[in-house]
């Protein structure tokens, strides 16, 4: 294949890669958006078959065999609410793949003349190996934060601050060493280094932080993919890294945002003593209980109502019984709207995902800043497994870890209807006043139960 052929495939994937993008912005257009992404990934990777002058192939299609293998299988059994999980995994191999390219470049530059080696070239070197490194440490610190391999409180030490800043220190020494007098133990010492910056970075991030780091850590590995891309001067690499950092830093500074959260306090916050997310312990103060046919009764003799689904409805999987409840309500002429805060459930978009795929038309789904004014003039609002995205200690309680997120405004409605197991907290570990509200009722069970009988309740109405 000549070099122009090649070139204009990697332009085409390219452009699959920001049409990929394009379509993920919205849910009606994910899945196609999703495809042409990796149709294009396809294409470079058979350009670099047919274009590229490879050794090893064998081993190369054997390793592609094997990833492609346990990339299916995974993606077949994950459970929606272990995504965040899944694409730690992604996105650390990626960060891996890219600081042991760069390290076998590397191996290849200390033989050569060193005046024939831009300096640029070794800067890009040392940046590749540590951020890729810094990635993958991270990423399966985070793996393991959300699959309960370990705890998801901050893990904090005496000393961890100086161990941390000696780290970094010792990232950026090793670095200039490495680019002033390149040798491959220097580069295998700075990976080594840079995987301790990145478990010590992760370690002191609690709970419901872990998703953010999460994308952080994504972008970086774009930034290390699209160095990697300009050692190997290979265009496409640099162009797709460069786009998984850019939409990384965005998808971060978004979601920090939606938190009320600056990503220093994120990040380094539990070393000030703030920031302990997670965990939490049941409350015992009295609240109004009451049976589905109560609810059902409730929800009959109200013209509006608002749904709030959070991440109790994902694991309940209650999601199609209640786009069922929601259908019935509305031919009883009930006015019902969903109403989605930027960050419920444990992922971006999770909600919009789990009730698209219970065939929830898009215009019921209302975002928040759309639909927080109607609470008001509300008369039901069912909240399903959502506790935090609902809780106005958001509001009311500075100190408390959730202070500063703009929530919903279920507390505004006349009356709050909440499905869930126990008193337990969110996953922000902290109380909920609005479950102790006079115009609370709680509706105690799993949500696909309660769900399945609140629905038989409203039929039987
Ligand atoms: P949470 O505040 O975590 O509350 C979920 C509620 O669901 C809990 O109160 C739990 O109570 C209930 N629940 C769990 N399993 C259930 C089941 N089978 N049936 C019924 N209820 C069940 O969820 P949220 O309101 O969606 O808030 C999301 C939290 O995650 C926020 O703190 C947010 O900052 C954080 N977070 C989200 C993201 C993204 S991007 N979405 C990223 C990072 C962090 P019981 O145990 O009593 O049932």
């Amino acid at each position: 294949m000549s070099e122009t052929t090649a070139q204009l495939l990697y332009l085409v994937a390219a452009v699959c890669f920001i049409l990929a993008l394009r379509g993920l912005s919205s849910p009606k257009t994910a899945r196609n958006g999703n495809l042409i992404g990796a149709a294009g990934a396809g294409l470079a990777t058979v350009t670099v078959f047919l274009y590229g002058d490879l050794d090893h192939e064998l081993l190369i299609l054997g390793a592609i065999a094997v990833g492609t293998v346990v990339g299916v299988v995974a993606a077949q059994r994950v459970q929606m609410t272990q995504m965040p999980q899944l694409v730690a995994l992604f996105n650390g191999v990626g960060g891996a793949a890219a600081a042991l390219v760069a390290l076998l470049e590397l191996d290849g530059i200390v033989d050569v003349d060193l005046a024939a080696v831009p300096t640029f070239t070794l800067v890009a070197t040392a940046f590749t190996v540590v951020i890729g490194a810094v990635s993958f440490s991270g990423s399966m610190v985070t793996f393991a934060k959300l699959q309960g391999l370990i705890t998801s409180r901050p893990v904090l030490f005496p000393g961890l601050p100086v161990l941390f800043g000696g780290a970094l220190i010792g990232v950026v020494a090793l670095s200039v060493v490495l680019v002033v007098e390149p040798r491959m133990w220097l580069g295998v010492i700075l990976a080594l280094v840079g995987l301790t910056v990145g478990v010590l970075l992760v370690l002191p991030v609690g709970g419901a932080d872990v998703p953010i780091v999460i994308s952080l850590l994504n972008a970086f590995t774009g930034l290390s993919v699209a160095a990697g891309g300009y050692i190997l001067g290979n265009t496409l690499l640099l162009i797709g890294g460069t786009l998984v950092g850019a939409a990384g830093t965005l998808l971060t500074k978004l979601m920090a945002n939606a938190m009320g959260r600056s990503l220093f306090n994120i990040l380094f916050g539990a070393l000030k003593g703030g920031s302990t997310l997670g965990g939490g312990e049941a409350s015992d103060r009295p609240v109004r209980s009451a049976s589905p046919q109560d609810v059902a009764i409730l929800l009959a003799y109200a013209s509006r109502v608002i749904v709030v689904p959070g991440y109790g409805l994902a694991v309940a999987q209650a999601q199609h019984t209640l786009r069922e409840l929601v259908d019935v309500l509305g031919e009883k002429g009930i006015e019902v709207d969903y109403a989605i805060h930027p960050v419920a459930g444990r992922m971006p978009g999770h909600m919009n995902v789990l009730l698209a795929e219970a065939q929830v038309p898009y215009e019921q789904l209302k975002e928040m800043s759309d639909i927080n004014g109607e609470f008001k003039q509300t008369d039901v609002v069912l909240v399903v497994g959502a506790n935090d995205v609902v809780n106005p200690a958001a509001k009311t309680t500075p100190g408390a870890p959730i202070y500063g997120m703009p929530i919903l405004a279920a507390d505004e409605a006349k009356q709050v209807v909440f499905m869930k197991r126990s008193m337990r907290p969110g996953f922000a570990g902290i109380e909920n006043e609005l479950l102790f509200d006079p115009k609370t009722t709680l509706l105690f069970g799993d949500a696909k139960d309660m769900m399945g009988k609140l629905l038989s309740a409203v039929k039987s109405l």
